[in-house]
């Protein structure tokens, strides 16, 4: 049987994905940082829980250790656990700005090296690290969600030569908008008290947000499109998911940065 680690199961991409991977077969840890929350995936019987907090070095090392004692064997390990700090880069604390490269970048680079001796051992195995469309182009009033997007693109791009040499793959899930809690309650806005020079261009950005799509896909769809790059044999390294996150790269593609820049000037600030 083959089988999965997802981190960030707790909700939106990470539990439709543990869903969908049980629903074909595979043997799913779920983890989450508080698994004794969860009431709908420990109702699966191919769904396991394992408390895990990716910021946490302790927990990542437990959780690993339990999973491989209990699976004898990891195939892919799903990277997804993240969140977005929204504002002016200004506002932003020097405390959120390390949780968020916490969470997004070290926590999945500490998840990766607690699950490469296992692959290394095997000779094979799959990371699939969840960026973003926002790892390959910016939206304004996002700088630090987005870095944190665009060094998870840099890492995973460089780590797949010489994980490659060893048999182990790296793939890149880059997502559109999806419905999920991210725009919700794992949306950390920055501000700051007094200061009121961004207050204009953020009034702009907010009344234009919604031409982002933020809710383009649904994890389900996201789910299917993991469990396709999961299993799909091909060497590619990236899967833009959602018609959005493809229109919005073929646009960039095709414009070149500095009009793609404009182009977003004209319709997120105006
Ligand atoms: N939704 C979108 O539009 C979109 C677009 C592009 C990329 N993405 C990416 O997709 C991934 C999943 O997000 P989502 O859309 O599914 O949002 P979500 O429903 O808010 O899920 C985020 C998950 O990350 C977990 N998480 C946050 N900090 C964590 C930590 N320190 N340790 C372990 N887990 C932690 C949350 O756990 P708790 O329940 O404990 O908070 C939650 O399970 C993120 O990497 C996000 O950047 C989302």
């Amino acid at each position: 049987m083959n089988t999965i680690v997802i981190t960030g199961a707790s909700s939106g991409i990470g539990k439709a994905t543990a869903k969908y991977f049980a629903g074909k077969g595979w043997k799913v840890a779920a983890t989450m940082r508080k698994p004794a929350n969860e009431t709908e995936l420990n109702q699966h019987d191919n769904i396991s829980l394992y408390g895990l907090d990716v910021t946490d070095e302790a927990s990542i090392a437990n959780a690993a250790e339990q999973i491989l004692n209990d699976f004898g064997a990891v195939d892919v390990v799903l990277n997804n656990a993240g969140y977005g700090l929204l504002g002016p880069f200004e506002a932003a604390t020097p405390e959120q700005i390390k949780r968020q490269f916490d969470t997004n970048v070290f926590g999945l680079m500490s998840v990766t090296r607690a699950f490469l001796p296992h692959f290394r051992a095997n000779r094979a195995g799959l990371f699939l690290n969840v960026s973003s469309i926002g790892g390959l182009v910016t939206f304004p009033l996002m700088s630090l969600y987005h870095s944190t997007k665009w060094a998870v693109e840099g890492f995973s791009e460089s780590l797949s030569y010489e994980l490659g040499e060893l048999g182990i793959r790296v793939k890149i899930i880059e997502p559109g908008g999806v419905a999920t809690d991210f725009s919700g309650r794992s949306l950390v806005l920055a501000g700051k008290e007094g200061l009121t020079a961004y207050d204009e261009v953020m009034g702009k950005f907010q009344a234009n947000r919604a031409k982002f799509g933020l809710n383009a896909s649904t994890a389900e769809f996201l789910a299917e499109g993991i469990y396709a790059a999961a299993t799909d044999g091909k060497t590619q390294l990236r899967y833009l998911i959602g018609e959005d996150a493809e229109q919005t790269y073929a646009m960039r593609q095709q414009a070149g940065d500095d009009a793609f820049i404009a182009g977003m000037k004209e319709r997120i600030l105006t």
